[in-house]
């Protein structure tokens, strides 16, 4: 039997749009202010950069190499480049699996919060740059049983109908078009919050002026988290875009690009709400409600803010809708190609499972609030075992995988397709990272934050 014609990315530009589709997304404009406020501000940003630089662009890099490589699902990759009998790194794909359905379990809530919003920028209820009322409107909706879950699942609906449908050409198409108004508009948040009364100095402090006693082992663990989620690394996203790129695309240069784009973004992200935190006395460590309360406090003091709210919101939903057709892959891949259910089975399957896992996310402030596992909700213990513990584990077992078994002759021609001596001299630098460096500083961090040593 011949081998299924495998959908594409066509074009080298196609592809740096879909990886960076899949990086910005919640991460930017919800999590990383929502951390960075919770941590401490500059010294989690410094931990976060360092994380990103060192593993995860590496990650990035060996991961999308490998995907390309095999061209097949994150469980199947592993057979085709694993020598024979050893089965067992199948794992990680199976792992990714698990992954996407956790973290798609929160992170489809965060974007029904996001959708919910577009709806309440318009009619004008969230206008506000009052800490405790826009606390209440945030809360209103948390606390909703009913809204909470049928949000959550017009987000499962829309995604889940756009990858059966196939659609995702097109709206890569949208995204494209619609993704630099929404750098824009980030760009006149930041004018507006920088420009607030007494915002600017203690923002930017805040923000870049690094405090090292608050650098403890929990934060180092988040910031690592950070950056695996960031970058769609550690659980299979980049094996299967890295499986639909052409066999000419230069993997780093494509990394790297996407990896700049994606922290001016969340940098962006940072300096529109960190400055309009203390100009409004907002708390910096409100967690996962920061932006749905600071943001429209900024758009509330400016002319027009009404539409740019709107609008706001609305691309935000809209840049959601790359990351998560990007975690929806995984899953549905899995199940089409290796199980060969077809893609609409798969898509359907996928969706259900998330709806399931997703209740308990979805009510957590809610009917479930009462009941915490290792002292945390589902919510945030769904964040918590994907971001800081399975992300970071695939990650390792990545990077042992490409340093100890694929080994140097292969990465050297997987990447070495673009000739030049320096190129040579990039290639093994990143195999000493992944080979050695970079396990390493994941395993140390992990057991670290963990608390195992
Ligand atoms: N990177 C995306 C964001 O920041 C989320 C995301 C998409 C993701 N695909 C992923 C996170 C795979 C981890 C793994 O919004």
């Amino acid at each position: 039997m011949s081998p299924p014609v495998r959908d594409g990315f066509t074009s080298t530009f196609g592809v740096l749009l879909a990886t960076l589709g899949s990086a910005v997304g919640l991460g930017n404009i919800w999590k990383f202010p929502s951390l960075t406020g919770m941590n401490g501000g500059a010294g989690f940003l410094l931990v976060y950069l360092l994380a990103t630089l060192l593993v995860g662009l590496p990650v990035m890099i060996v991961e999308t190499m490998l995907g390309r490589a095999a061209r097949a699902d994150a469980i199947s990759t592993f057979e085709q480049v694993a020598p024979r009998g050893q089965g067992g790194w199948q794992v990680i794909g199976w792992m990714g699996a698990l992954s996407a359905l956790l973290i798609m379990a929160f992170y489809s809530e965060v974007a029904g919060w996001v959708y919910a919003y577009v709806v309440k920028a318009m009619t004008g209820e969230i206008a506000t740059t009052d800490p405790k009322a826009a606390g209440a409107a945030f809360g209103a909706l948390v606390s909703d049983p009913v809204a909470s879950l049928l949000w959550q699942w017009v987000v499962l609906g829309v995604t889940g109908g756009i990858i059966m449908l196939g659609v995702s050409k097109g709206i890569e198409a949208v995204t494209r078009r619609l993704m630099p108004l929404l750098f824009v508009l980030l760009l006149v948040l930041c004018a507006r919050s920088l420009t607030l009364p007494g915002a600017a100095g203690p923002g930017l402090a805040f923000l870049f002026s690094p405090d090292l006693a608050k650098i403890t082992p929990a934060v180092v663990l988040t910031a690592l988290g950070l950056a695996f989620f960031k970058l769609s690394i550690g659980m299979g996203t980049m094996l299967t875009y890295g499986s639909y790129f052409r066999a000419d695309q230069n993997i780093p240069a494509t990394a790297t690009r996407v990896m700049f784009a994606d922290l001016s973004v969340s940098l962006l992200a940072g300096i529109a709400i960190f400055p309009a935190v203390f100009a409004f006395g907002f708390e910096p460590a409100a967690g996962p409600s920061l932006v749905f309360m600071t943001i429209p406090a900024v758009f509330a003091s400016m002319p027009g803010g009404t539409a740019f709210m709107t609008i706001f919101f609305l691309l935000t939903a809209i840049a959601s809708v790359g990351a998560i057709l990007s975690l929806l892959e995984v899953p549905v891949a899995i199940l089409s190609e290796r199980f060969g259910c077809g893609r609409k089975r798969a898509s359907l399957y996928t969706i259900l499972a998330i709806a399931f896992f997703g209740m308990p996310a979805a009510l957590s402030q809610s009917l479930t609030a009462g009941i915490n596992v290792f002292g945390m909700n589902a919510f945030d213990l769904y964040d918590f075992l994907s971001s800081d513990v399975m992300l970071p584990l695939g990650g390792i077992l990545i990077c042992l995988f490409v340093g100890w078994v694929y080994g140097l002759p292969r990465l050297q021609e997987q990447l070495g397709n673009h000739g030049s001596l320096q190129n040579d001299g990039l290639v093994r630098g990143v195999f000493f990272l992944v080979r050695y460096l970079t396990p390493l500083l994941i395993a140390v961090v992990l057991l670290h934050g963990l608390k195992v040593f």
